[in-house]
């Protein structure tokens, strides 16, 4: 099996009848692909998706989750509650989280911690604003974030972490970093992981890049060294697109010897 994830966002959109249409059309398009995928849709279609990808290689994921185990926290999902249901992964962090919800580094960590003592993959995404980049920030914010988001996991709990590297200026804006930036970027947050933990340990992580990845410049995104996936957000939405994508990700076939 590939160790590539390839992961859709759907953020607010789709009724849950939209996301049974989605499937339909979607899994017998993924069917046969080599590659880890998983879906992040609305709590509203959890259930439907969880179902709809039983005995399938695909996974559901949650968009987000509370950081306590229960109680009066009217609204809000248990990382239990998503277990119990099925779902595979949460995605915690996200930049629309962190700056429309005021989501800390402290919470996103009780959130981790949370998530991976309910058994759930955690998508934990990272990245720096245009104003941080511009001012060379880059590195001391993903220091911050992956330190502070991270703190008392332990490195056997690292296998379900997935890194999702998502510069802000890059989401739903169709600009997306230079190639040597996205490497480079990967390579610092691995720097960071060496320091926390060990470079063999470090290697191990999966990291991934998000930020206007469509069907056309995932054909270089995928090809990108030391990249382990991608996190797309509305090039996921239409079923074709993100199949395509996928592909795109897939371990190339290796030519047989004359
Ligand atoms: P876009 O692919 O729409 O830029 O969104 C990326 C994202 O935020 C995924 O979490």
């Amino acid at each position: 099996m590939s160790n590539k994830y390839v992961m859709a966002n759907f953020k607010m959109n789709k009724t849950d009848a939209e996301v049974e249409e989605y499937l339909n059309t979607f899994l017998p398009l993924v069917e046969n692909i080599n590659a880890k995928i998983i879906l992040g849709v609305p709590f509203t279609s959890l259930k439907t998706a969880v179902t709809k990808t039983q005995n399938s290689n695909v996974m559901i994921a949650a968009q987000n989750m509370n950081e306590n185990e229960k109680g009066a926290y009217t609204g809000e999902v248990s990382a239990d509650m998503l277990k119990n249901l099925g779902v595979d992964a949460v995605i915690v962090g996200h930049s629309e989280r962190r700056s429309n919800y005021n989501e800390t580094d402290e919470l996103v960590n009780k959130k981790i911690l949370r998530g991976l003592k309910s058994g759930l993959i955690c998508i934990f995404c990272v990245g720096e604003t245009m104003y941080e980049r511009k001012n060379q920030m880059t590195e001391q914010v993903l220091v911050r974030q992956i330190t502070e988001g991270l703190k008392s996991v332990y490195a056997n709990e690292l296998k379900n972490i997935i890194v999702a590297y998502e510069p802000v200026w890059a989401i739903g804006t169709g600009v997306t970093p230079m190639d040597v930036e996205i490497v480079e970027t990967v390579k610092v947050i691995r720097n960071i992981l060496t320091s926390m933990y060990d470079e063999e340990i470090s290697k191990e992580v999966v990291v991934t890049y998000g930020g206007s990845i469509n069907e056309i410049n995932c054909k270089e995104i995928g090809k990108f060294e030391g990249l382990d996936g991608a996190l797309i957000g509305g090039a996921s939405l239409m079923p074709e697109k993100f199949a395509k994508i996928i592909n795109a990700f897939k371990p190339k076939a290796t030519r047989k010897k004359a």
